[in-house]
């Protein structure tokens, strides 16, 4: 089976696109993640990985290495909604993939979309409201929406891009009537909606789940439910009020707890519980992270759903949030890149066999 683990591409470099427009979502290439993604795969028996970028050639490399299946590690090159264009043009091309549809892509990674879809299925997030500058400037005293939204509150907000990452962009307000300053700020960067919500003042978790089919010790196994695990605390300095980008200070031990079933089980009940309640609400279908943080009540709060949790292969002090607990399921980096790509064969034979003709015809053909 030739595989593509696919990467943002360049919109600088000459012919990777017809036109250079903004980027809307702060763009990373994510190549090294995709070169650790592609050797995983090398060590566990793929023997033809290719590693590509996502950009104007994309089709043509695919047709021209005759790869039968791609695993998308991109945020996509520039535009708007750019996490979906991979998805997108994989299901134009009919190539199956390791990633969310476009739509489900477009629905996480925009985080005012999801946090409806969470409401929607009685899911706890921040209150919020959303503002455009082609509406002219956001002015608080004026709009009926923020006052609805925040009647009767008058602490900090929060002030962020609508598709973000890496904490890039995301501003604390701790006085309401600065928030029109920072709104236009966050918008000139961004040139997208930007969403204005409460700040959750207590302690940072993240969670990840994903489908039924792991691999522990290479050895392939089918669970009754999607698989929740890596139930972490993002551990904040004293000083620290959002979690600093990773992009600025890399994720260490330090600032990095694994939560133990001995002294919070309760806690870690609660995170995967919700995993799986917006797994199988919104329907997704391969891995994804969840933020969260708690409120003054003790309550958790979904800050938001990542489609493309980073991949990052461990290596001594830096961790990755999705890699921090493998070991206690007996699982390590490989096996996990072995449970997302079996998982996905295992759905599209199941669920979509519509798609996989040609994989059919490769594994009849061994
Ligand atoms: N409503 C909020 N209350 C408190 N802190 C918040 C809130 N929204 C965001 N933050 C802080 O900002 C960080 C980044 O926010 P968020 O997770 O929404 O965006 P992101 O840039 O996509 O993040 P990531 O780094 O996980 O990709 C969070 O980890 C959290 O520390
Ligand atoms: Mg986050």
């Amino acid at each position: 089976m030739n595989i593509a683990v696919i990467y943002g591409g360049d919109k600088c470099i000459p012919g990777n696109v017809i036109y250079e427009t903004p980027n809307t979502r702060p763009w990373k290439s994510y190549e090294a993640v995709a070169r650790d993604i592609a050797g995983a795969l090398e060590r566990v028996g793929f023997r033809s990985v290719h590693v590509l970028p996502d950009d104007m050639s994309l089709g043509d490399e695919l047709r021209k290495r005759a790869i039968h299946f791609a695993w998308l590690n991109t945020g996509g090159i520039q535009g708007y909604n750019p996490m979906a264009h991979g998805p997108a043009m994989l299901e134009m091309f009919g190539v199956p993939y390791v990633g969310h549809d476009p739509l489900t892509t477009s629905i996480l990674d925009n985080k005012p979309l999801f946090k409806r879809e969470a409401e929607s299925l009685g899911l706890k997030t921040s209150p919020f409201i959303t503002w455009h500058l082609a509406r002219g400037p956001f002015e608080p005293e004026r709009n009926t929406h923020f006052k609805n939204v925040f009647a009767g509150y008058d602490g900090p907000l929060v002030v962020k891009p609508a598709s973000g990452r890496a904490s890039l962009h995301v501003h604390v307000v701790d006085d309401w009537k600065d928030t029109s300053a920072v709104v236009e700020q966050v918008f000139h960067a961004t040139q997208n909606h930007v969403i204005i919500e409460r700040f959750l003042p207590g302690r940072e978790f993240c969670v990840a789940i994903g489908g039924p089919v792991t691999a522990r010790n290479r050895e392939l196994q089918v669970g009754c439910k999607p698989f929740a695990f890596s139930p972490t605390e993002r551990v904040l300095e004293s000083d620290e009020r959002i979690f600093t980008s990773m992009d600025q200070k890399p994720i260490s031990t330090s600032r990095l707890r694994l939560l133990t079933r001995d002294t919070e089980p309760e806690l870690i009940a609660r995170l995967e519980e919700i995993a799986l309640e917006v797994y199988l609400g919104l329907n997704l279908e391969t891995l994804t992270r969840l933020d969260l943080r708690m409120a003054e009540d003790g309550e958790l709060y979904i800050l938001e759903a990542n489609p493309k949790p980073d991949l990052k292969m461990p290596k001594g002090d830096k961790i990755s949030l999705v890699c921090a607990g493998l070991a206690e399921h007996g699982m390590d980096y490989d096996d996990l890149v072995l449970s997302l790509l079996a998982d996905r064969i295992d759905l599209l034979f199941c669920q979509r066999r519509g798609t996989v003709h040609h994989l059919q015809t490769l594994f009849e053909q061994q």
